[in-house]
Order: structure tokens, then sequence, then C-alpha cells
């Protein structure tokens, strides 16, 4: 079940991240401490503030606050921006539940959260999904702001995938990621959780598997460096815009490269993964020789999610149709990989 969340704070024009994050949970409300509080989706199973505590009238304007949201029992969650006592004592004065520095990693923060809302533990799907989430999250914000790639959180959002795998309730994970409203996310989750299906289906080794869902987790990583406005507009791309869009496989391509940490495949798969096999594809337009099963995997389930994407200005398609556009690219893809990949989106 979604998890309402309220966010006060008082730097309204960095809480995207933030609220990026705490999406993940389910609807965030976000409030200014600089204007009064108006209606939202309480009552809220989490509040959090991310303010300045040293001023005394910000303290009141939370307590304020607070007080008008707060139910009993309800955890608070207060971020300091600084680790004096001072302001722990203030935190703990106005009720928080727990006290967090607001520079903490997007995992170490959803670990936390994790906790305080379900103290006795998650489902472990969930479990994985929020690991993979916090992963995605670390990830992107380091390619959007041009910083070396987490190679660790990878691996470890890699492993929360490959798990959920195998738990084999692929359902449960699709219904996660359509939770979360961050389109970017939400895309790479579906295609990561799709090709590590894919991969298990397939019967492949441990070491396979990491390197099919590593190289899904990947695959886009060049779209952090394209302008949102493009990435999510609503309407008919422009031939500019749409050009820009195109270069996303290079761009991703050289990001890898540049950082040198990442397996030759998993570099590959980002640079070839909207190829096709009868030459149609770009930014090379490879023939299927030069295109590897691992890429055309990505392929697969890369198309599969954009059709099965849910927005909120486009119904979804449902599992029969998608794949049914599949088999209808024919020689674009590969029709053997495509009848193993029936099995993982198609229940009979
Ligand atoms: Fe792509
Ligand atoms: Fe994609």
């Amino acid at each position: 079940m979604p998890i309402a969340v309220l966010l006060i704070t008082d730097r309204l024009e960095q809480s995207e991240k933030l609220e990026r994050l705490l999406s993940m949970w389910g609807p965030c409300d976000v409030v200014d401490l600089r204007r009064p509080l108006d209606g939202g989706v309480a009552p809220y199973r989490l509040l959090i503030s991310d303010v300045d505590l040293s001023s005394r009238i910000a303290v009141e304007a939370v307590r304020d606050r607070l007080a008008k949201v707060r139910r009993k029992g309800t955890p608070y969650l207060c971020l300091l921006r600084d680790h004096s006592p001072r302001l722990k004592i203030q935190a703990n004065a106005i009720g928080a539940s727990a006290v967090l520095p607001a520079d903490l990693s997007a995992k170490s923060l959803l670990d936390e959260i994790g906790r305080i809302l379900n103290p006795e533990g998650q489902a472990p799907i969930q479990q994985r999904f929020v690991a993979a989430s916090a992963a995605m999250a670390d990830l992107l914000s380091a390619a959007t702001e041009g910083r070396p790639l987490p190679v660790a959180a990878i691996e470890g959002s890699v492993e929360a995938i490959n798990r959920a795998a195998d738990d084999r309730d692929l359902g449960a994970w699709l219904d996660m990621v359509w939770n979360h409203d961050d389109a970017t996310y939400q895309h790479c989750l579906l295609v990561a959780g799709l090709a590590a299906a894919f991969a298990r289906a397939l019967g492949f080794p441990e070491k396979a598997r990491k390197l099919v869902t590593s190289a899904a987790v990947l695959h886009d990583i060049g779209k952090a460096r394209v302008p949102l406005a493009i990435l999510h507009k609503r309407g008919k791309l422009t031939a500019e815009e749409f050009a820009i869009v195109r270069e996303h496989p290079q761009i991703g391509y050289e990001m890898l490269l540049r950082q040198g940490a990442f397996p030759h495949e998993v570099v590959e798969a980002a640079r070839s993964h909207h190829e096709y096999l009868d030459g149609s594809g770009y930014p090379r337009g490879l023939q299927a020789d030069d295109i590897s099963d691992l890429v055309r995997m990505i392929t697969i389930c890369d198309i599969y999610a954009a059709l099965i994407e849910r927005r909120s200005y486009k119904a979804p398609m449902e599992p029969e149709e998608a794949y049914a556009v599949l088999v209808g690219m024919g020689a674009k893809l590969d029709a053997d990989l495509l009848r193993v990949f029936s099995s993982v989106v198609l229940t009979a």
C-alpha cells in the first residue's frame, strides 16, 4: 500500500532529489516552510523535515506545522545540516522520532526510512526493491551531475534484482515499479527486472545473470544527460529533439568506457540496445552478426518495458498486446529469444 509522506522544507529549490526518493513510498507532499500549510493527502504515515533548525523562528514554524498534521504515533524524521549537539536537542524537543544528517546517501536514507516505517521488517521482495531503487537514485544523480558512477551501489542493485527474480514474482516487482512516479527510475527498474527474469528463464549461470542485469540497469545511463524537458515531453518530439534523444546510446557508452570499471558487454549494451538485427537500428546500423545475445535480450526487454509503462497520460498495454507488438517487429528481433521471453511475461 502506498504510504503518504509529508516533507517540510526551507529550501524548496533543492527538495526535488529528496522528493523523488520519497515518492517511491507513495504520494509525497512538499510544504514550503515559508508558506502556511494547506490541504494535502493527510493522514501521513511519515513526516520529514529538512530545515535549518539553528533559527528559533524556523523551529517554531516546524513545531507549528507538525502540530497540525501529526497524529499519535506518526513517526517524524528530522534531517539536520550539521552535527552540533544543540541542533540535536532542538530536534528532540520538537518531537523527532529519528534524527539523521541531511546529506546522507540515498541508500542509507531509504534504509532508515524502511526501519522507521516497518520495524518488523518488510517482505523480501520489498526490501530488494527498496535496495535497488536506492542504488538507482545514487546512480542517476551521479550520472546527471557528471560524478563517477557508484560501482558498489550498482552491484548491490544488480544483486537485489537478481534475487528478486529468484522469488519468481515478476508481478509484484512490476507493481512496485509502477508505484514509482519518476519515469526514468520506472523504466530502468522495469527493464532490469525483466532482464533478470529473462536471464533466469534462459538458465544462465550466476555470472552471466549478473552481466545481463548490470547491462539492463545501465543501458539508458546516457539519458541522464538528455534534458528533462525533452525526456518528459508529452507530445511528439521535434526532429531536433529526437536527434538529441538518439545520442543517448553513444553518451552512455562513453560515460561507462571513460570510467573503465565496467565489463565490455555492459558498455556495449549501452551503445547498441537500439540496434536491430536487420540493420535498421541506431546509432551504427549494425547487422545481426555484430549484435551479441546479451544486447538482443536488452533490446527485447527495453521495447517491452516501454510498451507496458504506466504514464499519467497514456494507458499501458496489456502483456499479450505488448508481446504481439514485439512479434510483429519480425526480423528486427531475435525470434528464438523472443520465444523464451514469452514464458517470462505471459502467464499461461
Ligand atoms: Fe535507450
Ligand atoms: Fe531504455
